[in-house]
């Protein structure tokens, strides 16, 4: 039965692949960019220590006092923490490098699994009344990761279309089902999606193919393509829905957006 106390949770999605470079902050910081669009309320999580995403959207180093460090270690409210960026309906939380010694930190603290999914479900949370909340995850599957996996509602994996992509992947669902064993039984996967496509390399046709054959459903419709506009966003703290609203990359991010907003069928 639908708890009524908690209909206005946010939905939780980590952005999540142990690889490298595959295009994890850009899919955060422009799905929360199409979905504010949409007139959602979008809470960014900066749990990589590169803080990538938090410079993305504009978070210069002296704006960082309070970080996910805090949220996940110290005993601060959420007011002091959670901060409003340029991007009308998104907030962030950001990082700086001192969450690498929370990595560390994490292994002596008997919740260490559980400590972003208490400081995201505190009663607090609801008076933002956020719709989504999106975790932009460090590339390792390290303690940040499983806290990520853990208070997630869901996992969004993006690909890049190349050609070791499918490799890593098998790692991560493994790691999914586990998180689903021990901790989060209800997590979902909210899809993969192709990053970083070139509809002119065989290599990408090849790997969406592969993608889609072994994975059916589960592969979003949208594949994101290579698109230099995408690349060039950050360096002007903006999603690439503000830098350059009808480029390619724009149009990908709002068509994967509305997607994860019909998505709420995926039960793989
Ligand atoms: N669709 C795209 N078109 C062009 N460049 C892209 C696209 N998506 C991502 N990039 C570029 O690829 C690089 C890696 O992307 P991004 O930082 O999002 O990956 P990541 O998975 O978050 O990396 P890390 O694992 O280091 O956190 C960046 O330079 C980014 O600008
Ligand atoms: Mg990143």
């Amino acid at each position: 039965m639908p708890n009524l106390l908690h209909s206005h949770f946010p939905k939780i999605i980590a952005i999540a692949n142990q690889k490298g470079g595959v295009g994890k902050t850009t899919t955060t910081i422009n799905l929360a960019a199409a979905l504010a669009e949409n007139g959602k309320k979008v809470l960014l999580v900066d749990l990589d220590p590169q803080g990538n995403a938090s410079t993305g959207l504009g978070i210069g180093a002296s704006e960082r006092a309070l970080t996910t460090y805090d949220l996940l270690l110290d005993d601060q409210p959420l007011s002091e923490i959670v901060q409003d960026t340029e991007t009308n309906n998104i907030s962030i939380v950001p990082a700086t490098v001192d969450l690498s010694s929370a990595d560390i930190e994490l292994y002596s603290n008997e919740k260490r699994n559980h400590l972003l999914r208490d400081a995201l479900r505190q009663p607090d949370m609801s008076n933002f009344s956020f719709d989504f909340i999106l975790i932009d995850c460090p590339p390792s599957l390290n303690l940040l990761t499983i806290n990520a996996m853990v208070a997630a509602n869901s996992v969004l994996v993006p690909l890049q279309s190349e050609f070791f992509a499918l490799e890593g992947l098998s790692q991560l669902m493994l790691s999914i089902r586990e998180i689903r064993e021990l901790a989060n039984p209800d997590l979902r996967i909210e899809g993969i999606v192709l990053t970083m496509f070139d509809s002119r390399n065989n290599l990408s046709l090849q790997v969406e193919q592969d993608a889609r054959d072994n994975l059916g459903d589960l592969v979003f419709k949208t594949v994101i393509p290579r698109n230099v506009r995408v690349s060039e966003a950050p360096s002007f703290a903006m999603p690439v829905l503000a830098y350059d609203s009808t480029s390619k990359g724009a149009i990908a991010y709002r068509a994967l957006a509305s997607e994860v907003v019909n998505n709420n069928v995926n039960t793989s």
